[in-house]
């Protein structure tokens, strides 16, 4: 019995334990908090800190293979581990991601376009390069952001003095792309095989994902077989093995590298239920040895997050039962109107349905 330890317990942990089980694969799952979502689909616990060396060694020698499901797992545990352990994934693509000017050099040495940016540490070296760069730019600290924190948008110059807090840290400011709409990539390969997610089109909101379409209305085929084929020939020249996903803007019939993310990603959700294979099951079958399927939409889907603020709208849908609505909820303790607590994925219907029938539930959420 193959069993895979997964550093990191959220929702994102638990649903890769969900489909490990179905594959008859057991789960060990390391975080801190003792009440994490992916304790209630494992068969092994450990409750510690991420930096716990000792920990992380015990997880690494319980399992016959070992992934993460976040990315700040700092590199001086994990490398030493990499070395000593099956953890297929290696360190490379999760150290490539952790850091924006690290992760968007690569990019660009491996085949794709990026919004034009520069590293800044100062305000001189700022000011130098948002009048390189020009206005709207966006500037982001290198390290430890997510879900839009840690970034400011810079439109006029009381902008670049609010933002100069920032510079605590070392930051990276990019070109603002006036983009007509993001798109994520989702690729699984075991250094041969590359399977990849058909693209969905994705909406933030207040920096968070809110939305996403599959397929991507605007995307042609055309289109989206570059981004596959570009995606693709990024991850077998870095050497990266298990799942990556990209996140993309795309303007025209051009597309821009934003960031990427060895785990799965928010955006894959929908293929849960809307695809013949899905983004845990593949890694899961990666980490397991067992070979890849090559997935295949089975119906157009829209994923909509949870978030704190949209739980009792969730659970009334829940409640309700409809056709080919599928509620998630990560069972975590604590609800706060910006955390995501879960996400639905409603199958068969198109963003025009979605927008009629369902948008109206989460219109009278508050805000915070
Ligand atoms: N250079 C840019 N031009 C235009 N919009 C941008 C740019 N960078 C970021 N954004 C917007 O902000 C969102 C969040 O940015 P980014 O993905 O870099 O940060 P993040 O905090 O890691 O987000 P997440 O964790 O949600 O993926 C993007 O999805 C996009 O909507
Ligand atoms: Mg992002």
């Amino acid at each position: 019995m193959t069993r895979i330890g997964i550093i990191g317990g959220g929702q994102l942990g638990l649903m890769i334990a969900e489909q490990a089980r179905a594959l008859g694969v057991r789960c060990v799952a390391l975080d801190p908090a003792p009440d994490a979502p992916a304790f209630a689909a494992c068969e092994g616990r450990i409750v510690a800190a991420y930096d716990d060396a000792e920990a992380l060694e015990r997880l690494c020698r319980e399992c016959d293979a070992v992934t993460y499901e976040f990315e700040n797992v700092p590199g001086e545990v994990l490398q030493p581990l990499v070395a000593k352990y099956h953890i297929p994934q290696g360190f490379e693509p999760l150290s490539d991601s952790q850091d924006r000017l690290r992760e968007k050099d690569n990019a660009r040495a491996n085949g794709f376009d990026t919004p034009a940016y520069a590293a800044v540490d100062s305000e001189a070296t700022l000011r130098r390069a948002v009048a390189e760069i020009g206005l709207p730019c966006v500037l982001k600290t290198r390290t430890l952001g997510y879900d839009g924190h840690g970034q400011a948008v810079l439109r006029s110059e009381a902008d670049i003095e609010r933002a100069l807090p920032l510079l605590a840290v070392p930051c990276i400011l990019e070109a603002f792309v006036d983009f007509d709409y993001e798109v994520s990539l989702i690729l699984v390969s075991d250094g041969e095989r590359f399977v990849s997610f058909p693209i969905g089109r994705n909406v933030h909101r207040d920096g968070i994902l809110d939305l996403s379409f599959v397929p991507a209305e605007g995307l042609s085929p055309e289109l989206e077989r570059r981004i596959r084929a570009t995606g693709e020939a990024f991850m077998r020249r870095c050497g990266y093995r298990g799942i990556l996903a990209v996140e993309l803007f795309v303007r025209g019939d051009r597309f821009f590298f934003n960031e990427m993310a060895p785990r799965p990603h928010n955006s894959g959700h929908w293929t849960i239920e809307g695809c013949s294979t899905n983004q845990f099951r593949e890694l899961v079958r990666f980490l397991a040895g067992m070979p890849l399927e090559e997935p295949r939409q089975t119906a157009p889907a829209v994923m909509k997050n949870i978030l704190g603020r949209d739980l009792d709208a969730a659970r009334r849908i829940a409640a309700e039962g409809h056709e080919g609505v599928y509620v998630h909820l990560y069972g975590k303790s604590e609800s706060r109107p910006r955390r995501k607590m879960g996400h639905i994925t409603f199958t068969g219907i198109s963003a025009a349905e979605y927008a009629e029938k369902w948008s109206k539930y989460f219109e009278d959420r508050c805000c915070e």
